[in-house]
């Protein structure tokens, strides 16, 4: 989604936003821009497209500036293209402004700047912001925002600059992440670390419809009712190293290879003496229910522990997609625990699901990637997955320590209430220490399954099949493949085939059959041998060979409730490999977003 960054120091601020803007690419944007503030000028460049013509359009301008805000724009309100792109600007070109998030009332607002004269130059929910802002123009500019923020509904975050106070920049939110970053007289404001990270590791996170008025490295912030108060400072711990390829051709290859290391660390974080390192502030015994909800990735994360927790603690539970459960009306009350999930933290339905289930009065656990996230700083209590940042859209090490945490989580509440001993959660929790060494066997053969990759590209469809967890396994391996590759990619239960789907396979469909879980293992090869007879070509992920199949993938064995930490792994590849063969733009997949800020 979009990205904001805004510089003020005594650096080119041109350099500085372009940088930035390049590091927040990965979030998914069509257009960009920036605007300096130079001899009390305005001075705006906007591109549709890729960061690089911004810069060829930035390249001849003599741009001396020391403040500036920069913008990448992720399309919903008007189509991408020069005029929509941030920033927005008054009538004078004396304000501009950057905005993320979407400004539900902004059609009323524009109305009524319409009928006292003003004109609009895009078809943005944004600009209404910029003639707001104009409009409640007052000598003190501080109050100008805050007047201005109280008209609007909706989530906001902006980097707003003001050619009459040419020393200042002003930044304020509300549902939308923004941070502000502490230099060495110089100070930043972004929408997430990774624009900053190369300069300042000092951040602090803006609460809602707080406003940061910051001057080179004096940064003075406001509540709501325009009080100062102290601003939290706190000390990223990434390193610019997890947020640069480090020579792999794509973020996504190298946050797949560094999974065996992620997976390590996330395990030693949460545990102390071999056993789950987690507490619980409410009485585990008085949950009858418990709801797992997240999107994307994270809901099948979700998905594959379902069995686990109902086996082990016996109790049922509903995994449901955050857009799905928030207007539902979820049978949630006091006796429910919510596990939410997300990598980033701000994903808008996730969020709003987080504030409902605590309406409600649920219990709710989050499991959460990014440090201090909105989903972080509203849950009652937080289990971080320590994956480092995650830069490529496509979610793969963010998935698997999402697993390693849920793990964790439902062997501490079996301990807990006496559901399991501790002998046999020691077993499992060996079971997880030897989870990197087996991925790392796994990525071994990656040479393996780049070759069948480059055999099966051309497929225009692939369907995924599996049992029980391998299901939910090819639920993800079946995402993973369509969002880079744009193949059409499926998953199905193989029970159902026969119920429908298999009237889809053709001569040569490609089919790939997770076989990891033993039990089912003889119904699994008599559905392969059903779709084999059909015509379709199978490519097997199994513990053992079981001589079928065109194309396999032989992986180590592991307890049953954590097959998919393995299964997913050649899988993740094989999505890789197919998209790279394909000449996809592999970190960036068109349309995609990294984090979904709007519903
Ligand atoms: O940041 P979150 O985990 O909340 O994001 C959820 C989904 O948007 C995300 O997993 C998405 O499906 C990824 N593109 C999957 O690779």
């Amino acid at each position: 989604m979009c990205g904001i960054i805004g510089y003020i120091g005594n650096k080119e601020a041109r350099k500085i936003l372009l940088n930035g803007l390049s590091r927040l690419e990965y979030r998914g944007y069509d257009s960009a821009g920036i605007a300096v503030l130079e001899d009390k000028k305005l001075n705006i460049i906007k591109s549709i497209g890729r960061i690089s013509n911004l810069e060829l359009k930035v390249k001849n301008i003599k741009l001396a500036s020391k403040i500036g805000i920069g913008h990448t724009r992720w399309a919903t309100h008007g189509v991408p293209s020069d005029n929509n792109s941030h920033p927005h600007y008054n009538k004078d070109k004396t304000i501009a402004v950057v905005h993320n998030g979407i400004i539900e009332n902004y059609q009323t607002l524009k109305a009524d700047l319409i009928s006292k004269g003003y004109i609009f130059n895009s078809e943005t929910d944004s600009e209404v912001i910029a003639h707001l802002l104009d409009f409640n123009l007052e000598e003190d500019f501080l109050k100008t925002i805050k007047k201005t923020i109280d008209c609007l509904e909706g989530s906001y975050a902006l980097g707003i600059i003001n050619s009459k106070y040419p020393d200042t920049l002003y930044a304020t939110r509300y549902d939308g992440p923004l941070l502000i970053g502490k230099g060495i007289n110089e100070s930043f404001i972004a929408s997430d670390a990774s624009a900053i990270i190369e300069y300042t590791k000092e951040v602090a996170y803006l609460n809602n419809k707080e406003i940061a008025v910051i001057k080179d490295n004096n940064i003075t912030i406001y509540d709501s009712n325009l009080n100062i108060i102290k601003p939290h400072f706190e000390t990223l711990s990434w390193s610019i190293d997890e947020a640069s390829k480090m020579g792999y051709k794509h973020f996504m290859l190298k946050e797949i290879l560094e999974q065996p290391d992620i997976i390590n660390k996330t395990l030693n974080s949460h545990l102390k003496n071999d056993l789950p390192n987690i507490e619980f502030n409410f009485d585990l015994k008085k949950i009858s229910k418990i709801y797992i909800v997240a999107c994307g990735t994270a809901y099948h994360a979700g998905l594959n522990v379902k069995h686990m927790i109902e086996k082990l603690l016996s109790i049922n539970t509903i995994v449901e997609v955050a857009s799905e459960f928030r207007y539902n009306e979820p049978l949630v009350d006091k006796n429910t625990l919510v596990i939410i999930i997300s990598q980033s933290g701000e994903t808008a339905d996730t969020l709003a699901a987080l504030r409902l289930s605590k309406e409600l009065g649920a219990k709710v656990i989050s499991i959460v990637n990014v440090v201090a996230s909105s989903i972080a700083r509203e849950s009652n209590q937080v289990i971080y997955t320590w994956a480092g940042p995650e830069i490529a859209v496509a979610s793969t090490k963010a998935f698997t320590t999402q697993l390693i945490v849920l793990y964790l989580l439902i062997i501490q509440m079996s301990l807990k209430t006496n559901k399991l001993t501790k002998k046999d959660a020691i077993e499992l929790i060996n079971e997880l220490k030897s989870i990197p060494t087996k991925i790392n066997n796994i990525l071994d053969q990656k040479e393996d399954i780049k070759k069948i990759a480059h055999k099966t590209y051309k497929e225009k469809d692939v369907y995924f099949i599996g049992r029980g967890i391998d299901y939910y396994a090819s639920l993800e391996a079946s995402l993973k493949l369509k969002e880079i590759s744009y193949i059409h990619a499926d998953a199905y239960a193989a029970g159902e085939l026969k119920h429908g789907s298999i009237a889809l396979i053709k001569d040569n469909t490609l089919i790939i059959a997770l076989c990891t879980n033993e039990y089912i293992l003889p119904k699994m090869i008599s559905n392969i041998k059903e779709v084999i007879t059909r015509g379709a070509k199978t490519f097997i992920i199994a513990n053992e060979d079981i001589e079928i199949g065109d194309y396999k993938i032989i992986i180590p064995e592991t307890h049953n409730f954590f097959k998919t930490i393995l299964s997913i792994i050649p899988l993740q590849l094989y999505a890789y490999y197919t998209a790279d063969h394909l000449g996809c733009d592999v970190d960036k997949p068109k349309n995609l977003a990294k984090s979904v800020t709007v519903e």
